[in-house]
């Protein structure tokens, strides 16, 4: 009896899909580029009576139903060329090749056209969850070829988290590209909520000056409401963890500098090359850039000790106001991520069901929130509006505006740093203004460029001599 299925890579996610897929009762071959590493799992998994270890890659391949389905869990980039060259000459016509990395969408599409050459199918499959998520269901994003696809959605679906309500956290996504495109929204929206969180945990820190243990319970109160979320929950969990060296909790001892792989990175350079707006992911990127630089930071705010304006203790009716503020703040940012897809679907004819996508997200990844079966009921009545001109969100955003605002307020007043919430109220603001000040800017690029500008009251582009 042949495998069903191989996995390629066994670093953390890869790991976690291979088991997944033998608690499913797959038969699973595994191969790595380091025989060690496959050993050593191997020897660690020995009760998996359906995990097959292959050192030898043609091996591997020829362990294999066919046609052959093979899961790419390799750091995304060169590598995943890479490995497919190795493995084409081992390869049939109709073979898929899944690629379930954070490729960068255009190499999914390129990846695609060179495999079509020897008839091999490349699906671009986003993962999301970690490498818990990997392990006991993850949200999945698959595209490609359509037919390739329907070889692979029952196992997809059967490995991938279920809803609440037992649907499975795996749709088709659209052609070539598509997939890894929605994973990296995924990714930015996830930055942008990320950084919110960030922001407001400055506030209560910094601003009303309170406690890991009184920060934590305001999280773990908020995580029963209208934020319940993948998110705010591991908040509330980080800040409950005392730190094994010492006294202190663990996220007293972290270093304020942060990571990143780059992925909302390419968000915001994809919403910038298709003239998309998402001021809220642009700023949390850019939060991380400011982040890693410590020293400066450090210099500079022996520099600037400015003299902060002190909050007074904090009240019941500030907590439920800044929970308020950051439901507005989320729901701004996820509104964005929305409609980068949007734009990018009628940009490259993806033809992307919006509904759907809020569902696959509601379990098994990172940015998964409670309000993403309200996001799908919006996108049931209409799916072209921005989701904050939803009626849904919109009665929200009315009712919670002067929370909103007043939490920037204390932001801004007390200097904190929060560059994401801030943009959200600007973004707001920016879309819901009727006129704006484009008129000066437009007669300021015809003053200096001759650039022409429109009138209010006849059809025409006209140049002033100033
Ligand atoms: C997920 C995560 C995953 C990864 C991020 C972290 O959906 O499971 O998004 O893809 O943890 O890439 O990204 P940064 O290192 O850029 O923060």
């Amino acid at each position: 009896m042949k495998n069903d299925i191989g996995v390629y890579g066994l670093g953390v996610m890869g790991k976690s899909i291979a088991l997944n897929l033998c608690n499913h009762d797959y038969k699973v071959a595994v191969y790595n580029y380091e025989n060690e590493i496959t050993t050593d799992y191997i020897n660690r998994n020995s009760d998996k009576t359906n995990l097959f270890p292959y050192l030898d890659l043609k091996n591997f391949v020829e362990s294999l139903e066919k046609p052959r389905k093979i899961i790419l869990m390799v750091t995304a980039g060169d590598t995943v060329d890479k490995v497919i060259d190795q493995l084409i000459p081992y390869l049939d016509k109709k073979d898929i090749i899944m690629d379930g990395g954070n490729s960068y969408y255009k190499d999914s599409i390129k990846r695609s056209n060179h495999l079509s050459n020897s008839e091999i199918y490349y699906l671009g499959v986003g993962i999301s969850g970690g490498e818990m998520g990997a392990l006991n269901g993850p949200s999945i994003m698959p595209s490609g070829d359509l037919c390739a696809y329907n070889k692979v959605d029952t196992i997809l679906k059967a490995i991938s988290a279920k809803a609440d309500d037992g649907m499975p956290c795996c749709e088709y996504i659209g052609t070539h590209g598509s997939g890894h495109y929605v994973k990296m929204v995924h990714n930015g929206i996830e930055y942008g909520d990320i950084q919110i969180i960030c922001e407001v945990y400055s506030l209560l820190r910094d601003g009303y000056k309170l406690s890991v243990c009184e920060i934590q319970k305001i999280f773990e109160q908020w995580n029963k409401g209208k934020l319940k979320s993948y998110l705010v929950e591991i908040t509330s969990e980080i800040l409950k963890k005392k730190d094994d060296l010492t006294e202190n909790y663990l996220i007293d001892m972290i270093l304020d500098v942060a990571g990143q792989k780059g992925t909302g990175k390419w968000t915001c350079i994809e919403a910038l090359a298709i003239s998309s707006t998402i001021p809220t992911i642009t700023a949390s990127v850019f939060a991380r850039h400011i982040s890693a630089k410590k020293s400066e930071r450090m210099l500079a705010s022996k520099m600037f000790n400015l003299k902060a304006n002190e909050l007074n203790k904090i009240s019941t009716e500030e907590i439920n106001e800044i929970e308020n503020a950051m439901y507005c703040a989320k729901i701004c940012c996820y509104a964005q991520g929305f409609d980068l897809l949007k734009d990018a679907s009628n940009e490259f004819g993806w033809d992307l069901n919006y509904g759907q996508i809020a569902m696959i997200w509601r379990e098994g990844c990172i940015i998964k929130a409670e309000f993403l079966n309200e996001i799908k009921k919006a996108f049931d009545i209409d799916k072209s509006l921005n989701l904050i001109m939803s009626e849904i969100f919109s009665e929200n955003l009315l009712v919670y505006e002067k929370d909103w605002r007043n939490t920037i307020i204390s932001l801004i007043k007390t200097g904190i740093y929060a560059p994401a919430i801030v943009s959200t109220l600007e973004y707001f603001d920016g879309y819901r203004c009727e006129v704006t000040s484009a008129n000066l800017l437009q007669a300021q690029r015809d003053y200096f460029g001759a650039h022409t500008y429109q009138r209010t009251d006849k059809d025409g582009k006209f140049h002033t001599i100033w």
